[in-house]
């Protein structure tokens, strides 16, 4: 628990602030399990879940088919459902896709906005990300965007400039109310399923200028309290240096979300 006992965000101590900050583990199943699996990794993430302090959120994002089936399984516990994407449109005629209330209507809390893996392999945009972001807020579903540099962009020294583009094409769309209802996530492309963890320092030094980019536009307040997320490779044996660092404020899991004990071994890494 080091983090919640030497807390100090902007050099304030939390008895001194009224800093919101949530700490938060997050689960990307990305396109894996069938819904048999699903619901069984699901009850155990749940029960498993007791286990986890209070001020850690747990959130779930499995796949679009199994979102009904798994409510019910983490029903009664603290797991928070997420989705991985939702439709830009609200309704009609869009075959193929999932609206934010449809969503809502299953139980979603969350739904992931921007993932590389949407960016990269659909086609996904900042101004769709938008129109997705302004109906999911509208209905009362959080966002966890996902920013991130790829390895080129990383080797051209441009990481710190990818990420404040991406967060400005995106989030200065919205207001700092608005912001209450955000996370971002900090996914280096390079890091996603490689087995390359960024280190804490190269995290840290990103997380520390994603929050100057929040603060630049919605204020310092709005920015001490934004949930920064970091996401490639993490896992229990990495997880406990990450989440030690001041900016980092939890994680966005994918291969090891698809283990009960190591999704909640990595939530116990505060
Ligand atoms: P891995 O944890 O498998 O690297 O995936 C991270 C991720 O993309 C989560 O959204």
């Amino acid at each position: 628990m080091s983090k919640f006992a030497d807390f100090d965000k902007g050099n304030n101590s939390i008895a001194s602030t009224n800093i919101m900050r949530k700490f938060i583990v997050a689960g990307n199943w990305k396109m894996n399990t069938t819904v048999p699996e699903g619901v069984a990794l699901a009850k155990a993430v749940a029960e498993k879940s007791k286990e986890v302090p209070a001020n850690v959120e747990l959130v779930i994002a499995p796949p679009f088919t199994h979102l009904g089936a798994v409510a019910a399984a983490v029903e009664g516990s603290k797991v928070a459902l997420s989705a991985q994407n939702c439709a830009d449109k609200a309704k009609g005629a869009y075959t193929g896709e999932i609206s934010v209330d449809m969503l809502k209507s299953v139980g979603c809390e969350y739904t992931i906005l921007g993932h590389s893996e949407r960016r990269q392999y659909y086609g996904e945009t900042d101004g769709k990300l938008v129109e997705k972001m302004k109906l999911a807020l509208e209905a009362g579903i959080k966002v966890i965007l996902c920013v991130g540099e790829n390895l080129q962009e990383r080797e051209a020294g441009k990481h710190f400039d990818v990420c404040r583009s991406q967060i400005e094409n995106v989030l200065y769309h919205f207001s700092a109310e608005d912001m209450a209802n955000v996370v971002i996530a900090y996914e280096p492309v390079w890091a996603i399923g490689t087995g390359k963890t960024a280190t804490a320092e190269q995290a840290e030094e990103i997380h520390a200028s994603i929050r100057n980019t929040v603060e630049a536009k919605f204020g310092r307040e709005t920015a001490q309290d934004m949930t920064i997320l970091y996401g490639g490779s993490c896992k229990p044996s990495n997880a406990k240096e990450l989440f030690a660092q001041p900016d980092i404020d939890g994680g966005l899991i994918g291969g090891a979300a698809l283990k009960a004990d190591d999704f909640i071994a990595i939530a116990l890494s505060f």
